[in-house]
């Protein structure tokens, strides 16, 4: 996809971080817009925002958990738009720790959100699109994390594995229509992510969820920057959009490096 004027785009996870800044994005270049987060509260906050800067734009409260209010999501896109053409799965949550320190809940969770959101956004909005044969382009939320699998994030790289996994399977799949798809991989991005505790109710457990201490790297990237990349790599039809390309290159070759040897490469 070349332009977005006029064309209508869904971000999930659009109260906040990537998510508003990718709805900010996509109304600059003349774009309706479809918002929705789970945040009621804040995602009216962030759809004033994106209104302020024109087009038509439209917030509607969703837990990407929820199956079937992603596909009610979808009915409320087309019915106000007639259309739907960029859709970015980009609602995550993240928690530290160890793999085996995390609880069944901690699991359901991560995976609920980052996996399955995605999942259901996939199921709710491609066949449609692809069926509309208008052009159209799928992006889904991954990370660096998908593609190596850092210490203390357990939980989090097996959910960006698995969204990876998806994302390249979905290329395959629609290579052959006028849906193009895209993997946004970030590695470390100013955002909430690292604060918010929006468990969903049938996600609680007993424990507080540990506090969670930032990274600390210096090239921490401002959601907006990452926004532009985003919109680049659409219109460039590319399948993997990384944030930061030199260190996702050191941590790719690190992985790739020891699999090669594994394989007498
Ligand atoms: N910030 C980073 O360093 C970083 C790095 C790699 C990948 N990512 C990914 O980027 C995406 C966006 O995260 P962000 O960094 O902008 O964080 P963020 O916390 O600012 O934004 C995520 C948004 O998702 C929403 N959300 C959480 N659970 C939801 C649910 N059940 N249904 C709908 N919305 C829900 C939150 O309310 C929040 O507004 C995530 O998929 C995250 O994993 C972020």
């Amino acid at each position: 996809m070349k332009a977005f004027k006029g064309k209508t785009a869904v971000v999930t996870g659009a109260a906040s971080g990537i998510g508003r800044s990718l709805a900010l994005a996509f109304a600059g270049r003349g774009a309706n817009v479809v918002m929705a987060d789970v945040e009621a509260g804040s995602l009216a906050a962030a759809r004033d925002q994106v209104a302020a800067i024109g087009g038509e734009v439209i917030d509607v409260p969703t837990d990407v958990t929820k199956e079937g209010q992603v596909f009610a999501l979808a009915d409320k896109a087309w019915d106000r738009f007639g259309a739907v053409h960029v859709v970015c799965n980009n609602a995550g949550v993240l928690i530290r720790g160890d793999t085996l320190d995390a609880e069944r809940k901690d699991w359901e969770w991560i995976l609920g959100v980052n996996l399955w959101g995605v999942i259901h956004g996939v199921r709710a909005f491609v066949p449609r699109m692809r069926d509309s044969d208008e052009e159209g382009h799928i992006v889904n939320t991954a990370s660096e994390a998908g593609h190596f699998a850092g210490d203390g994030y357990g939980v989090y790289n097996t959910s960006k594995f698995a969204v990876v996994g998806l994302t390249e399977s979905l290329a395959r799949d629609l290579r052959n229509t006028r849906i193009g798809v895209s993997m946004l991989c970030p590695g470390q991005v100013e955002t909430g992510i690292f604060t918010n505790t929006n468990r969903p109710e049938d996600y609680q457990k007993d424990a507080e969820d540990a506090p969670m201490d930032r990274r600390v790297a210096e090239n921490v990237m401002e959601p907006d920057d990452v926004a532009a990349k985003v919109i680049a790599g659409i219109e460039a039809g590319a399948l993997y959009v990384f944030s930061h390309e030199d260190e996702a290159r050191l941590l790719i070759d690190k992985r790739n490096g020891r699999i090669m040897r594994a394989v007498g490469g």
